[in-house]
């Protein structure tokens, strides 16, 4: 009787760290596939992953999965003297405003959006993007 309870108890332990464990890993999943559609929780802080994940939403239409630039669209990031040459605060003003193409700094004709044309990143969110493109530059 006594061992029997015991047993009941140790199965109920391991069951609900399994649920727990597989909990988590589902959550996690979740977060990440979610992320790409989503506007990113605020407080979500400025950590690499979540630039890398803003990026691949909002600018690698545009200027490639990799950041290497896609033909008649946007420029390679990963060699541009321009991205490189600002700091990290310019660099955010910079993708605030875009440069369109009446700028006479445009050399392709075709217009970098404000934001990225996503208006609801916000500085934060610019911040985790140009931290991301730190780690692409060469
Ligand atoms: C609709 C397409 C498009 C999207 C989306 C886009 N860009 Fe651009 N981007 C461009 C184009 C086109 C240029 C080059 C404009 C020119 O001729 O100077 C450019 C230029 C830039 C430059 C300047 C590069 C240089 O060497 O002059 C940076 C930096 C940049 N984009 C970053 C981003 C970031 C970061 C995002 C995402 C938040 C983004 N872009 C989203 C099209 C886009």
């Amino acid at each position: 009787m006594h061992r029997r309870t015991r047993q009941v108890a140790v199965a109920l332990a391991i069951a609900g760290a399994l649920l727990v464990g597989g909990c988590a890993e589902d959550k996690s999943t979740a977060t990440s596939g979610g992320g790409d559609n989503t506007e990113t929780p605020a407080g979500g802080g400025d950590g690499g992953g979540d630039g890398a994940k803003l990026y691949s939403s909002t600018c690698a239409a545009c200027h490639g999965k990799d950041a290497l630039g896609m033909p008649n669209l946007g420029k390679d990031l990963t060699t541009s003297e321009f991205a490189i040459g600002l700091s990290d605060a310019d660099l955010v003003a910079f993708l605030k405003k875009g440069r369109d193409t009446s700028d006479p700094a445009n050399t392709t004709g075709v217009a970098m959006p404000p934001k990225g044309g996503n208006p609801a990143l916000s500085d934060s969110d610019l911040e985790s993007i140009v931290t991301y493109l730190r780690t692409l530059e060469k």
